[in-house]
């Protein structure tokens, strides 16, 4: 791995912890303006401080973020599809030189396994690691999982196994039980998890507990945390699992005391 690449990399895992937490709030690329992210800046302005990472679109960073942030940018650069119709029919929209103007500290699309556009989307990702290794630029794969596929280990754990061999840089994927196995899978490979849809917090804490303890390096989390009666109660309450290692009720005891 050259220099540039791990020194991305390390921006946005933080090599005190060997771990991330990572905002999401690219949704609206196929979701248009998801609860909680109609307005991003006034959403992502009190949530900054305690992100190591904001995942987002060009066009949303241009609109909603200010440049003068320090927080790295994970660039959402495909798209193509909506929630109207089928969504793994997922192209590249954003080529390298803007990625590079962003200042992009890495880039990100979804691989659609057993989707009906399986082949084109893993012909994304490869686009993207070949363009990504030229310039430094680390790439992380989203494994989603379209409307039918069932989340089970065995399948994340093929979906993600796929992304490593073609070369991406971190995976993000879903937790569930036997999460270890889809950890396994990849290797040396860096492994975060999405939050999906809103859950009680104190599931999503548990999630956040479990996914750790069996091996991820962190989260990749949007609705969990945005769409919480306290959306900087419940960063912080990740962020202390994940970089503290506090324990589940501890964790929760940050989020109720901050809500
Ligand atoms: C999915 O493909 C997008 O990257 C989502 O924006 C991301 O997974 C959302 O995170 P969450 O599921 O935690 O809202």
């Amino acid at each position: 791995m050259n220099w540039g690449m791990k020194n991305r990399l390390s921006r946005i895992i933080k090599p005190r912890s060997g771990r991330c937490v990572m905002l999401a709030v690219d949704h609206g690329y196929f979701q248009g303006p998801t609860t909680g992210l109609s307005n991003i800046s006034e959403t992502v302005e009190p949530l900054l401080p305690y992100a190591d990472a904001l995942m987002i679109t060009r066009g949303a960073v241009r609109n909603w973020i200010d440049p003068a942030v320090e927080i790295p940018i994970i660039l959402r650069v495909s798209g193509g599809q909506s929630i109207l119709k089928e969504l793994s029919n997922e192209i590249i929209t954003t080529n390298i030189d803007d990625a590079i103007r962003i200042n992009a500290t890495a880039i990100t699309c979804s691989v659609y396994i057993g989707g009906e556009y399986e082949k084109q989307t893993i012909d994304n990702l490869s686009k993207l690691v070949d363009e990504g290794e030229k310039y430094g630029i680390p790439v992380l794969a989203v494994t989603a999982v379209g409307k039918e596929m069932v989340r089970d280990a065995r399948y994340l754990a093929l979906a993600s196994r796929i992304c490593v061999e073609i070369g991406a840089q971190i995976i993000k994927t879903y937790y569930t039980e036997d999460f270890g196995k889809v950890v396994e899978a990849c290797g040396n490979v860096p492994v975060v998890i999405a939050g999906g849809k809103k859950l009680p917090e104190k599931e999503a804490l548990q999630m956040t507990t479990n996914a750790v303890s069996d091996g991820a390096t962190g989260v990749d989390m949007g609705r969990n945390i945005f769409q919480s009666d306290s959306p900087v109660g419940m960063i912080q309450a990740v962020r202390a699992i994940v970089h503290e290692g506090k324990s589940l009720d501890e964790a929760y005891e940050i989020y109720k005391s901050l809500k």
